[in-house]
């Protein structure tokens, strides 16, 4: 009998990837950034200064320093955040992470068992669904408007799993530059949304990846800066949008014994810490000036697609324009299922997130869809929705309001 070694995986695996097919001519997908704008020549610079400096400590583990990361790194989120902050951030309150996706599972990892209830936007990051999903976790969606999470929805939710005996373990919220949404949750109601919570034992878990590329309103202070003395919020922040996704640092903030826990679980013996070494040295003296410059050029690339989507579809899609990042979330009408187009927009180099990936309530989501701008060129988006439009077969009827 020959020896057949998928007969011995796990039987709860996930479906294996399809064979990488390398990025098609029109990705809309992914939280890719702008080519142009990596800082290559202040990565560079980084790169050799840190090495010369410091690089004998690559020879140690973390760099022979905490396992909550790169001390230097971790100042600086202390300073980026304590900026604006109220309460400062003590550098015992940073965990670097390989990416705030590794957050995300650690956070998870910490919290959730099979059968919990959680609370997330309706619409939300695909990759935090996925994760729910296979954590066998039952995943309730708070209703948004314009806003951002509805207090009113949230109450009633929080107060339905209280009353089963199983309070929601946490409210994952994106607040600033909402993914897949876009909006910015205003300081008013997020004072709401922590007075909703008040009573519950529920905690607040907030990701605020893109609030580094805000351009539509005023960068309104972080949940966690707004929390009170009994401290419900675990933040994350990621320098995959603001610098380059493939460097992978993200980093949690949350009180010391909270991130004492979460070490427990984080036994990948630290983060990179060269990308953290580089990143520090980098961001110490270019981030301001840096995040401006993207932000504008991301904003620009927004109003490129927002024109083409205009032109191209017409009156057949609603949209609002984001108010920062990378994305722009698209709804149809009722009768379209967004879905039923990537076979046939794969096929003319398209791709594009159906909304249903990025839905609670994936019938919620058939009719919408999320399209990034970041990493296309202005030529290819402009060429991009042109296809797209034409394979839906939805094209303008001239009106473009
Ligand atoms: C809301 C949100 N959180 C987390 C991530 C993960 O980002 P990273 O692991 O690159 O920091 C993404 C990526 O697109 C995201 O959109």
């Amino acid at each position: 009998m020959s020896f057949e070694i998928s007969e011995l995986y796990r039987k709860d695996l996930p479906p294996a990837e399809a064979e990488w097919g390398g990025i098609p001519a029109f990705s809309f997908v992914g939280g890719n950034n702008d080519e142009e704008n990596v800082p290559v020549a202040g990565l560079m610079e980084a790169v050799t200064r840190v090495l010369q400096r410091e690089g004998r400590k690559l020879a140690v583990y973390n760099l022979g320093g905490s396992p909550l990361g790169h001390e230097d790194l971790r100042k600086f989120i202390c300073q980026k955040l304590g900026v604006r902050a109220a309460t400062n951030v003590d550098l015992d309150e940073v965990l670097i992470t390989s990416g705030s996706l590794q957050a995300l599972d650690l956070v998870n990892d910490l919290l959730l068992l099979p059968g919990d209830n959680v609370i997330v936007e309706e619409a939300t990051y695909g990759g935090m669904i996925s994760r729910l999903k296979r954590l066998g976790v039952v995943v309730h969606g708070v209703h948004l408007d314009q806003n951002g999470v509805r207090p009113d929805h949230l109450f009633e939710l929080l107060q339905s799993c209280a009353s089963q005996g199983r309070p929601a373990k946490y409210l994952y919220t994106i607040p600033t530059v909402q993914n897949p949404t876009g909006t910015c949750m205003p300081i008013d109601r997020r004072i709401e949304i922590l007075a909703a919570m008040e009573g519950q034992q529920t905690a607040i878990f907030e990701d605020d990846c893109y609030a580094d590329l805000l351009w539509g309103c005023d960068r309104p202070p972080t949940l966690w800066e707004l929390d009170g003395p009994d401290r419900r919020v675990i933040y994350c922040g990621s320098f995959s949008k603001s610098i380059a996704p493939a460097l992978r640092v993200g980093y949690v903030v949350a009180k010391s014994p909270v991130l004492q826990q979460i070490l427990s679980l984080k036994t990948d013996a630290g983060s990179g810490a060269l990308e953290q070494m580089v990143v520090a040295e980098y961001a110490n003296s270019h981030f301001d000036k840096h995040a401006e410059r993207l932000t504008s050029v991301l904003h620009g690339k927004a109003e490129v697609m927002a024109e083409a989507i205009r032109q191209n579809f017409g009156d057949s899609v609603h949209f609002d324009m984001p108010q920062g990042g990378i994305f722009m979330w698209l709804t149809f009408a009722d009768d379209v299922n967004t879905a039923d187009f990537s076979t046939e927009a794969s096929k003319s180099g398209i791709e594009f997130n159906a909304g249903a990936g990025w839905s609670v309530d994936p019938l919620w989501g058939a009719n919408k869809m999320r399209l990034c701008f970041g990493n296309p060129s202005v030529e290819a988006i402009r060429e991009g929705v042109h296809r797209l439009a034409e394979i839906m077969n939805l094209t303008s009827t001239g009106n473009s309001s």
